[in-house]
């Protein structure tokens, strides 16, 4: 599966879910996560997201090891999202800050 990680976090540009053949995005407040199961492995997400904040579950940096468990269960209790939505305001300031876990919305 590939992984959303943590430069999502108030960011969310969105551009991954337009590719995404199987609409495997689930969307939080500011943050999407990615269903394991669905996920074809397909790698189109990768280049669309202006953040470089998805990767492969096998090539996942070791600080990001969480983000796995955290897109499996996050992905089961938020809604789908397949349409680009409005980036936030502030989110070219937020791409780049590291460790955003402690502002992730559930
Ligand atoms: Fe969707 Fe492919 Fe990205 Fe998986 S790797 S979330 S199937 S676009
Ligand atoms: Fe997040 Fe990148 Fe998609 S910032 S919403 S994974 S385009």
């Amino acid at each position: 599966t590939f992984v959303v990680t943590d430069n999502c976090i108030k960011c969310k540009y969105t551009d991954c879910v337009l590719v995404c053949p199987v609409d495997a995005f689930f969307e939080g407040p500011n943050f999407l996560a990615i269903d394991p199961v669905i996920c074809i492995d397909c790698a189109l997400c990768v280049p669309e997201c202006p953040a470089d904040a998805i990767y492969q579950d096998t090539e996942l940096p070791v600080d990001q090891i969480e983000y796995l468990a955290l897109n499996e269960q996050l992905s089961q209790k938020w809604p789908n999202i397949t349409k680009l939505k409005p980036v936030p305001v502030d989110a070219d300031e937020w791409n780049g800050v590291k460790d955003k876990l402690h502002l992730l919305e559930r």
